[in-house]
């Protein structure tokens, strides 16, 4: 099995190769990836390189698409986008053509050389917010309501996924997440900002009132859902995967705070995100029922294992919050309010 793996340098595509490679001795990578900002190379330190092929390279460039897949593969997983909502409120520029365009591109690549199947790592974000006071879960066939550039983003590349698969007949798979947490992810998403943060004794920013709920599940729990996808899912079809592990914000930070003993006091309330989803929460029953998958870590034993990574590599976490991240945080923390919620 010849995997064509990109965004493979960032958080969850660094996860998926470290598994893959793991749970199949067969299996052999390509990773192609621009290397952003959210691409490190030190992801993927440790990895066999005899089976683990990297190439930078971006999924807009169809030359570059088209040159490196010369090596035949017989699947795409396509992880690389912009993944950040903040930074899609900033500025959407990037984001429509790395997360629209791009994934166009790979799909007429997979089209042109014969790939078996092509797998799409989608959001609970294409489906707006939930209720908060009620127990429903978004299943599937819920309609798309995307309400940040990011989440747009990701629902058009979805409309493109399935328009190649009806058009072309392209065997094509989208898994859709919500939050994942663990190594590796840049300190610019909650989880790891809040560690960072911490560790260092500086202010922690809530937005709003802090009450929004997520579901949160260990970057692992997500990556062998998807290998369960890529090796029994139906073309076509469309799997939601979640931990049924919803939490609100400010739980998430008093949980970390605890854990790493440091005071609730660090705790600012900002401004809230413009257009901000009020709660996510997938409903992972086909998932669950088809491909016999079921999240392994607990919220508990999955958090252990983040904050010992973070406690444990500082050096990744100051590389991380060198350079641009800096003019990224004042861009946009530097401005905001300090609220009383
Ligand atoms: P990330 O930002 O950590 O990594 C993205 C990777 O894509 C980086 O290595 C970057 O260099 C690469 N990349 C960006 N633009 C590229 C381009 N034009 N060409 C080639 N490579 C490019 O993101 P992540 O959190 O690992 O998310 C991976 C995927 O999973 C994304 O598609 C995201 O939408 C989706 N997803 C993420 C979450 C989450 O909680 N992080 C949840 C559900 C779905
Ligand atoms: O739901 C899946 C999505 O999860 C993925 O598709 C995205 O790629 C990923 O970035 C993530 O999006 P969120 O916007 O939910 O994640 P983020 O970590 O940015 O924020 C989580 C929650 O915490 C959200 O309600 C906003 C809030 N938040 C975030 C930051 C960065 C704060 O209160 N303060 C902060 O400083």
């Amino acid at each position: 099995m010849h995997l064509f793996v990109t965004g493979g340098a960032g958080f969850i595509g660094s996860a998926f190769i470290r598994l893959a490679l793991a749970e199949d001795p067969t299996c052999r990578i390509t990773n192609f990836d621009a290397l952003t900002y959210a691409g490190n190379l030190d992801n993927l330190k440790g990895v066999d390189p005899q089976r683990h092929r990297f190439l930078r390279g971006d999924i807009t460039d169809r030359h570059a698409v088209t040159a490196a897949l010369e090596v035949p593969a017989d699947v795409i997983v396509n992880f690389a986008a912009e993944s950040h909502v903040d930074r899609s409120i900033q500025c959407s520029d990037t984001f429509l053509r790395t997360n629209i365009l791009g994934t166009q591109v790979l799909l007429d690549a997979a089209r042109l050389k014969g790939i078996q199947r092509f797998i799409q790592i989608s959001t609970d974000e294409v489906l707006g917010s939930l209720p908060e006071d009620a127990d429903v879960l978004s299943t599937e066939d819920a309609a798309y309501a995307p309400n940040n550039p990011y989440a747009a983003s990701k629902a058009a590349a979805e409309h493109l996924v399935r328009a190649a698969q009806r058009t072309f007949g392209l065997d094509a798979v989208i898994t859709r997440c919500g939050n994942n947490f663990g190594p590796c992810q840049f300190p610019e998403k909650l989880i790891p900002l809040i560690l960072s943060n911490a560790i260092l004794d500086q202010p922690i920013p809530v937005y709003g009132d802090g009450r929004q709920v997520r579901d949160w599940i260990y970057v692992d729990d997500h990556c062998r859902a998807i290998l369960r996808a890529l090796a029994a899912g139906t073309a076509g079809e469309i799997y939601h995967i979640g931990a049924r592990n919803e939490r609100q914000n400010l739980d998430v930070v008093a949980a970390i705070l605890k854990a790493l003993g440091k005071p609730e006091s660090l705790i600012r309330f900002v401004t809230d995100r413009p257009g901000h989803d009020r709660r996510y929460a997938l409903d992972p029953t086909k998932i669950e029922r088809d491909l016999g998958w079921r999240a392994c870590e607990t919220w508990e034993s999955g958090l252990l294992k983040t904050i010992r990574w973070y406690n444990d590599n500082g050096n990744w976490l100051a590389r991380a919050r060198s350079g641009s991240y800096r003019e990224y945080y004042d861009r946009q923390y530097g401005g905001t309010t300090e609220t009383s919620s």
